[in-house]
């Protein structure tokens, strides 16, 4: 019986989260203009709700019972034990203290976007001042081991510590700078030809059809359009993708497009009965996002992908593609060049602009750094480690939205991400040994049926690190990235 309650308690907490979760996608898809007014408001409420709930005496009192009950499955003793750490951790935070962080975020967003219309740091430093010494007060709220930034990494991968991410940058700098810096003095490839016209209604419905072919389930699930593409779900049976259409660069459809497209296909992977419960939600952002990448780059900037697609994409397109053989459009998607912005960096270089993030936050949060000066911080890692000569605040220290959400310990998952998909994708062409002739042939199902097995059905009854174990053989390393790197770009330019 007690169990039964746990779940009722549960599955209303769900049902107002995914509410929150509808208003969310809708506030950046369709809402009219006007209908902003009251969105905040109508989300706060359904927030405050939620977090009733969660910390109310029944759950308490409920969870406190089920700890003791020898009659649970090993599944309901995981979704008890998880569900009573997310009620300590909800009870640890005063109202007070969400109230502030949240009125803090609302005034940094705005400086934010402020400071980049006016394309100046100073404008931001106030605001962000504040959000920094919400994040170190929160990071003692929370408590942690060794490094305050620890505590504020679990809340986005669980069990993360600095020691592991310090070692895998460690691996960054000593073993991927060098090959990198080998990369850049060689001729580079021409990727013109994916900055022509490409007209919007033939790009979506390329889009579309790859997002089928990848084994994304149209009846449970839909993609729209948006600004900033992203993915959310009101359930493993509506899973929501958006991605937007630039009529003049082909890459910012196409790669969000397979990237939210790997993030939607691990929330259909999740266990339906598991509605609500622990076991029925990702692990963690890190194994998110690997799920997200291994999509986008070790399968979608693959040979074998494009084997499949090239000759497709080139009837569609044949006034910009017609004259740009299957090697050179390979060569070409695949070019690696240092920048500015994260979100346009190939999948080498895109590691350099998570380090500085992540060598930042670390700092700013052990109060070794001021916010007064990471301007000429950012503009200094910038030249170290991609020798690019920042001009921009738009597009140096504020070309990211994550610090004003106060989202500290969030950026190191994109790189674990990576890191995660090279290692699974090794091992699932190792247990599929016909995969790449598979997926040549524009069959993405085995690889897919893979992933459900060994991640996705899984929901956090393993946590990140067991997952990886239990998958691959191993724990999470670095030299899986670095072969497929080695292998697949030697050959593009000849090293
Ligand atoms: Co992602």
């Amino acid at each position: 019986m007690s169990y039964k309650l746990f779940q009722e308690i549960k599955h209303k907490i769900a049902d107002i989260n995914y509410a929150i979760a509808v208003l969310n996608w809708d506030q950046e898809t369709y809402i009219p203009k006007n209908g902003n007014s009251r969105r905040a408001q109508q989300i706060s409420t359904l927030a405050g709700m939620a977090h009733k709930l969660s910390t109310s005496k029944k759950l308490a009192k409920v969870l406190k019972k089920l700890k003791q009950d020898a009659r649970l499955s090993l599944t309901e003793i995981k979704n008890v034990k998880l569900a009573l750490k997310d009620y300590k951790k909800s009870k640890k935070f005063t109202t007070e203290f969400v109230m502030k962080e949240s009125k803090a975020i609302s005034t940094a967003f705005q400086a934010w976007i402020a400071a980049r219309e006016a394309d100046n740091f100073e404008l931001y430093i106030p605001a962000l001042t504040e959000i920094v010494n919400i994040q170190r007060e929160k990071a003692e709220i929370l408590g942690y081991k060794e490094h305050p930034y620890n505590a504020l990494m679990d809340q986005f991968e669980p069990g993360a510590t600095i020691n592991e991410i310090d070692s895998l940058f460690k691996d960054v700098k000593e073993k991927l700078t060098p090959f990198t810096q080998e990369i850049f003095a060689c001729e580079k490839p021409d990727n013109k030809f994916m900055f022509q016209h490409y007209e919007h209604k033939k790009q979506w419905d390329f889009g579309m059809n790859i997002l089928a072919q990848l084994g994304f389930d149209f009846d449970s699930g839909r993609q729209d359009l948006s600004e900033h593409p992203f993915t959310t779900s009101f359930g493993v049976k509506d899973v929501r993708l958006t991605t937007r259409v630039n009529e003049e660069n082909f890459y910012d459809m196409l790669w969000s497009c397979i990237h939210e497209g790997g993030h939607g296909l691990y929330e259909q992977g999740l266990k339906e009965e598991e509605y609500g419960m622990p076991c029925g939600e990702a692990i963690s952002l890190g194994i998110h996002e690997s799920q997200s990448r291994l999509y986008e780059n070790n399968l979608g900037r693959s040979k074998a992908f494009w084997k499949a697609n090239y000759k497709k994409l080139q009837e569609i397109f044949p006034e910009n593609l017609s004259n740009t053989s299957f090697e050179a459009y390979y060569k070409g998607i695949n070019l690696v060049e240092p920048s500015f912005i994260r979100t346009d960096a190939d999948e080498l270089t895109y590691h350099f602009h998570i380090m500085i993030r992540y060598e930042i936050e670390k700092k700013l949060i052990e109060g070794s750094i001021e916010v007064k000066d990471l301007k000429t911080i950012w503009n200094d890692a910038y030249k170290k480690y991609l020798n690019v000569d920042v001009t921009s605040d738009k597009e140096g220290v504020l070309q990211d939205v994550h610090w004003a959400h106060g989202g500290f310990g969030y950026f190191p998952t994109y790189s674990l991400g990576s890191f995660y998909a090279a290692q699974l994708f090794n091992k699932a062409k190792q247990d599929i040994p016909n995969l790449e002739a598979e997926i040549e042939a524009g069959n993405m199902d085995s690889l897919l049926a893979w992933l459900r097995e060994k991640v996705h059905k899984h929901g956090k009854y393993f946590t990140a690190k067991e997952v990886c174990e239990k998958a691959t053989g191993e724990a999470l390393n670095f030299k899986y990235f670095l072969d497929y790197a080695k292998a697949k770009y030697s050959e593009i330019y000849g090293l």
